[in-house]
C-alpha cells in the first residue's frame, strides 16, 4: 500500500468538520432556556469527543479497515462511517461559511471609525488583580488580555432619531460576571474611569453575578454611575442561574430602573424616546412597544442579540445587547469560535444594522472564563446621531484601534 496524501487531506477536512459541529451544538443551547447542570454536561461531552475522534479516525479508517492513508478506496467504508463523515463534510461547509463571513466583516470593519483607548489596569494597580473566583489560574495564560479594558466610543447613525436629540450619548456596559476573578479592585479602578464620562444615559445589559454574595460589590460599581436621563439595566442568564428577583432588588436600591418586559418613557429635547427590555428566552417577557405610537423613538435592551430579529419586527431603531463576549478567544483569519447564541458567532460583538433596528454588541466587561485572547473587554460611549452616513473607506488613519472587535459592521 502507498501513503495517500489526498486521503490524509481529507480526514483532516472531516476533523475540522467534526469539531465545527460540536461547537455549533454547544453554541447554540447556550443561548437557549436550558438550566446550567444540563449545559455542563454538554460541555463535558464536547470537551471528550473532541480530541476522542481525530485518533479513532486516523486509527480505524485511516490505518485500519479500510486503510484510506495507506491508498486503500472509500467504498470500502462501513455505512456508519459514510453516514457521519457526510455530516462531518457538511459541518467543515459551515466553517467555510463561517470563515468567509468573518473575513467580509473585518474588511467592512476597515471601513468604519471606531476611536478607542485601552486602559491596563493591572499596570494601574501594580500587580495582576486575579483574585479567587472561578477558573482563577486562566488569569495567569500568557497573552490574556482580561485587565486591557477599551473605553470605547462609537457614532450610531439612526435614519428615526428627532434632529433635535442628535449628539445623545449613551454608555453602554454589560456583562460584569462578579465572581471574584479578576478582583474588586479591577472593578473600582474601571468604574474610576467609567464616571470620567458624562452621558445623558447609561444601561446595563445584564449578567451582573456568578456569586450571589458579591452583590456588595454594587455600591462602589453600579452605583457610582449617574446620568440626566437616567439608568436602566436588565438581568441575563448567568443571573438567571442565581437568586434573580435579589439581584433586581439589590441593583433598584441603587437608583437603577428595571426595564425587563416593560417599557419607559423618556423626555428629551422636547421628545419621547421609548426604552424597554428583555430578559427573554430566559426571565420576563419582550416590553410592549405597540403602547406607545410607530412614529416615537424605541430603545431596547436585550441581554442576548438573539433578540434582534424580534427588535425588527417591533420596529426597535436602537438594541443594545452583550451576552456573547465577542466570542473571548478570536484566533488569527478565522475569527471567534465560541459565542452562545443560536446564530453562533454571527453576532459575537460589534454593531449590526438590519432595518430598521442598528443592534450594537457589547464585547462585556468579564466573564465566568477569565480567559480573552485577541478579543478585550469594553465598555463602550454610544453617540447618537440624526440621519444616515456611508462608511469611510479612506479614514484609516483616524483612531482605527477596534482591532478585537469581531463582525462590527458600519452602521450606515
Ligand atoms: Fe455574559
Amino acid at each position: 500500500m502507498n501513503f495517500s496524501l489526498l486521503n490524509t487531506c481529507l480526514l483532516i477536512v472531516f476533523v475540522i468538520g467534526h469539531i465545527e459541529l460540536l461547537v455549533t451544538i454547544v453554541n447554540r443551547v447556550h443561548g437557549l432556556r436550558i438550566p446550567q447542570s444540563v449545559l455542563t454536561q454538554v460541555r463535558h461531552a464536547h470537551d471528550l469527543l473532541i480530541p476522542l475522534f481525530p485518533p479513532v479516525l486516523f486509527w480505524f479508517v485511516g490505518i485500519s479497515g479500510p486503510g484510506l492513508i495507506l491508498g486503500g478506496a472509500w467504498t470500502d467504508l462501513s455505512v456508519g462511517w459514510q453516514a457521519y463523515l457526510t455530516v462531518c463534510a457538511m459541518g467543515f461547509a459551515g466553517f467555510v461559511v463561517s470563515w468567509c463571513r468573518h473575513g467580509w466583516q473585518c474588511w467592512q470593519r476597515a471601513n468604519y471609525e471606531v476611536h478607542c483607548r485601552t486602559i491596563d489596569i493591572a499596570a494601574e494597580i501594580g500587580e495582576c488583580p486575579q483574585g479567587d473566583g472561578y477558573h482563577s489560574y486562566l488569569a495567569k495564560v500568557p497573552g490574556n488580555e482580561i485587565y486591557q479594558i477599551e473605553l470605547t466610543e462609537k457614532e450610531a447613525f439612526l435614519p428615526r432619531l428627532p434632529a433635535a436629540c442628535d449628539g445623545l450619548s449613551i454608555l453602554h456596559i454589560s456583562d460584569l460576571h462578579f465572581h471574584g476573578t479578576p478582583d474588586r479592585r479591577y472593578f473600582d479602578y474601571l468604574f474610576d474611569h467609567l464616571t470620567e464620562w458624562e452621558p445623558d444615559l447609561v444601561v446595563f445589559t445584564g449578567d451582573l453575578l456568578d456569586e450571589q454574595r458579591l452583590t456588595d460589590w454594587l455600591p462602589t460599581t453600579l452605583g457610582r454611575l449617574d446620568a440626566p436621563l437616567g439608568r436602566f439595566f436588565i438581568l441575563g442568564n448567568h443571573d438567571w442561574y442565581l437568586e434573580e428577583r435579589s439581584i433586581h432588588k439589590a441593583i433598584e436600591e441603587l437608583g437603577w430602573i428595571n426595564v425587563a418586559g416593560r417599557t419607559f418613557d423618556l423626555q428629551h429635547e422636547n421628545h419621547k424616546i421609548v426604552i424597554g427590555g428583555s430578559e427573554m428566552p430566559w426571565m420576563a417577557k419582550h416590553p410592549n412597544f405597540s403602547q406607545s405610537p410607530e412614529e416615537e423613538f424605541r430603545i431596547l435592551l436585550s441581554h442576548t442579540p438573539d433578540n434582534f430579529n424580534w427588535s425588527r419586527s417591533h420596529d426597535v431603531d436602537l438594541m443594545l445587547s452583550g451576552h456573547n463576549h465577542g466570542g473571548q478567544v478570536v484566533l488569527p483569519f478565522i475569527g471567534p469560535v465560541y459565542s452562545p447564541s443560536i446564530h453562533g458567532v454571527r453576532y459575537a460583538g460589534g454593531t449590526f444594522r438590519k432595518p430598521p433596528t442598528l443592534m450594537h454588541v457589547s464585547r462585556g466587561i468579564s466573564g465566568r472564563y477569565p480567559l480573552r485572547l485577541n478579543c478585550k473587554p469594553e465598555a463602550t460611549l454610544l453617540s447618537l446621531r440624526a440621519g444616515v452616513k456611508r462608511p469611510r473607506r479612506e479614514s484609516m488613519a483616524v483612531a482605527v484601534s477596534d482591532s478585537a472587535t469581531v463582525g462590527e459592521v458600519p452602521a450606515i
